[in-house]
Parts: structure tokens; sequence; C-alpha cells
């Protein structure tokens, strides 16, 4: 089995999809890497192509303040996207670049061995949950995949364009915060 850093390097290399004709940094993702939760996006923007690093733009300052509102610190959690490259202007990812990529996200939850995985919007959600995910009809249950316990919210970007999502959001995170306490006691 592979550590988080020896992956890292390895997908640092990949050359499998045309997005690393255009990418700046690979982003692989960080955090703890024995985190009991996993946060999924959809695919680097202009700061993190820039940076290398998950979540630094203006949606990740909000995450930021989602995964504090209750209690998680960026730290303690694990952060990623389904593809590591980011897609010229922001675009969606195609789905021959995320199964592509897919492969890697699966190699990280093999090593991070997660109790929940966060998907953070409907690209992430179809990706991980269900092929025709609907994130307005579908945001908010609980899913069971393996031994994963799955649920989606809206992208904090959505919250951006629509304040009126982040009601809803937060209904989310205090369930994924209440799952998470749920897990970490009966773990005791
Ligand atoms: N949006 C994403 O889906 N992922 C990031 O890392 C940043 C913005």
């Amino acid at each position: 089995m592979y550590t988080l850093d020896e992956l890292k390097v390895f997908v640092h290399k990949c050359r499998r999809c045309s997005l690393c004709k255009s990418r700046t940094n690979v982003v692989f993702g960080e955090g703890n890497a024995k985190a009991a939760i996993m946060f999924v996006g959809e695919g680097p923007g202009f700061y993190e192509d820039k940076s290398g690093r998950p979540f630094v733009g203006r949606a990740g300052k909000l995450l930021d303040k989602m995964l504090g509102a209750v209690g998680f610190k960026r730290e303690e959690v694990y952060i990623t996207n389904i593809v590591k490259c980011r897609p010229p202007n922001n675009r969606n990812p195609y789905e021959e670049e995320s199964e592509k990529c897919l492969d890697f996200l699966r190699w990280q939850v093999k090593i991070i061995d997660p109790s929940i995985i966060v998907c953070l919007g409907a690209v992430s959600a179809r990706n991980l949950i269900d092929k025709d995910f609907r994130i307005t009809q579908q945001r908010g249950v609980w899913y069971t995949k393996g031994k994963f316990n799955m649920i989606a919210t809206y992208h904090p970007a959505a919250l951006l364009r629509d304040e009126t999502k982040k009601i809803d959001a937060w209904k989310d995170l205090r369930s994924i915060r209440k799952k998470y306490d749920e897990i970490m006691n009966n773990k005791i």
C-alpha cells in the first residue's frame, strides 16, 4: 500500500488527460492523512491551480467558514477534488477526465480510510454517489456505499451565487457534524 506522499509524487507526474497541458500545478489534496471525514469538490479553480492547494479561493474561504461553524478545523479533515488539474475557464470536468482521475481519488480514500465522504456539489455527487444525482432534491440525504457514509451538499461556489441556499447547506452541515460525532463516540 502506498502512502499519501508516495501517491502524490505519482499524481504530480500524471499526463493521463489533456488537463495536464494547461495546468500550473496539480492539486492533489491536503489535510489529515487519517481523517474520519473527507470533503470532495469538483476540480481546482484559478487560485488552486496557482498555489497547488485545494479550496483556497473565494469558495475555499467560505468552505473554511462552513467547517468552522460546526467545529471542524481544516487540518483535521481531508479536502480534495474529483479532478486534480484545473479545467480551462473553470468548466465542469468532462466525463473522460473525471474517469481517469477517479483512480487517484480511490487510492486516496483507500489510504485515508474515512468513515464519511462529503460531496461538495453535483459534479462530485454524480461521480461518487449516483450518476443522475439531483443536488436540489438529494442533498442532505445519507447514502451508504460499502463501508462509507456519503452525503452531498451545495458547493460553496453555489452558495456565493445564491445566498438563499445557505439555509439548506447549514442543515446539511449540522447533519454531517452529528453523524461524525456519533461515529467518533462509537469508536471509543
Ligand atoms: N472548487 C472546487 O471544486 N475545488 C477547489 O479546490 C476549488 C474550487
